[in-house]
């Protein structure tokens, strides 16, 4: 705990471990986000467990941890000690009991409530009735997936993407959350070094409400023939100081994640600005996935990302 304690001074983080309680931290899914949030959780000291399905997708999320360390020690955020402590502190396991010791679950799996619920219904029957399980759902609600499992002790912890970046995590509970597990979970998350708020547990919580509206409408601008890929985006981050523009930000997110919260959006709200359009369903049976498979709306093979014909 010596480098968790470091950490603490470093970042200036107060809370106080005693109400914390939390060493252990189990992360399920090691894809973009869960690999994401496991580097976080190791490198702010945390003991992480992390769970694939298989040993090729557990390598493959190894891999993304150890290169995301090594490019924070280059860009000198840590040092190389520091990572090497951080990597000490990871566990990669594939089967699901190797992860029932940790006091709070991480879930980062695919955006289905089917799945996650049959992982959250295994995961009570193997965990201390003491654990605090998380979602990192973007869009269903905790509530759907709290009803079936220890209800008064889930939360929903909504980390952003790249998730070592970026510094909020929407804290949700719904009507049957504890104080006591909310206030940990909370804290949880500022000693992750992030900015956490409260958000109240309705489908897209606070950012997602407006995010995805945002990027369903630039591919409906697309169909219409307002103008090109690369134009929309250059004329958000021009026009508006964005980072990135709106396709490169699908891209970015997954193609295939944005088209399934759009349905889950669209089938709570039944509001016209959360339905898929019809052309990010075809980009999504090309299996053009965005930048983890190398394509979606742009072509992410080469040094700088090139627009696809659509
Ligand atoms: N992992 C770790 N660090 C990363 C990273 C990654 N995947 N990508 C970039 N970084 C770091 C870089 O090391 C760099 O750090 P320094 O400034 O210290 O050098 C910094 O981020 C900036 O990176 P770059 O200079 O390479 O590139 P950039 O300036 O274009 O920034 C970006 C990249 C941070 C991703 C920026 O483009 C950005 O903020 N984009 C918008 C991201 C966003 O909107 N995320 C939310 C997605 S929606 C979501 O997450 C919710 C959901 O449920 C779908
Ligand atoms: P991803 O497809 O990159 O990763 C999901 C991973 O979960 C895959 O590697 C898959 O093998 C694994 N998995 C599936 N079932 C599993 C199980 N039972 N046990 C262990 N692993 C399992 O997806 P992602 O982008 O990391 O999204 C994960 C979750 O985070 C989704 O709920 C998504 O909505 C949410 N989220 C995504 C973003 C984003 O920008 N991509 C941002 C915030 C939240």
């Amino acid at each position: 705990m010596i480098f968790h304690e470091q950490k603490k001074a470093q970042s200036e983080i107060h809370y106080k471990e005693e109400e914390l309680s939390i060493t252990n931290v189990g992360v399920v899914g090691c894809g973009l986000m869960g690999s994401g949030i496991a580097e976080v959780a190791a490198t702010s000291g945390f003991k992480v467990t992390v769970r694939e399905m298989n040993s090729d997708l557990l390598e493959a999320g190894q891999k993304r941890i150890r290169k995301s360390m090594d490019r924070a020690v280059e860009k000198e955020k840590l040092t190389p000690e520091e990572r090497d402590a951080a990597w000490e502190c990871l566990t990669f396991v594939t089967a699901l009991e190797d992860i029932a010791h940790c006091d709070i679950i991480i879930e980062a799996i695919v955006e289905s409530l089917e799945l996650k619920n049959a992982l959250f219904s295994e995961l009570d029957g193997l965990c201390s009735p003491d654990t605090i399980f998380a979602s990192n759902t973007s869009s269903l609600t905790i509530t759907d997936m709290a009803a079936n499992a220890r209800a008064d002790r889930f939360v929903g912890l909504h980390f952003f993407n790249p998730v070592p970046v970026m510094k909020l995590v929407e804290v949700v509970r719904t009507i049957a959350t504890s104080e006591e597990t909310y206030d940990r979970a909370f804290e949880f998350a500022k000693a992750l070094g992030k900015v956490p708020i409260a958000a109240k547990d309705n489908s897209g919580f606070v950012v997602n409400l407006l995010l995805v509206p945002y990027m369903l409408d630039a591919i409906r601008q697309l169909e219409r023939g307002v103008a090109s890929v690369q134009d929309i985006d250059t004329g958000m981050s021009l026009g508006c100081g964005y980072p990135m523009g709106p396709f490169m930000l699908c891209d970015f997110v997954g193609i295939d994640t944005l088209y399934k919260i759009s349905e889950i959006m669209f089938d709570e709200y039944r509001e016209e600005r959360y339905a898929p359009p019809p052309l990010l369903k075809r980009v999504v049976a090309m299996n053009r996935y965005g930048r983890k498979t190398g394509k979606g709306f742009y072509d992410w093979s080469g040094e700088t990302p090139v627009p696809l014909p659509l």
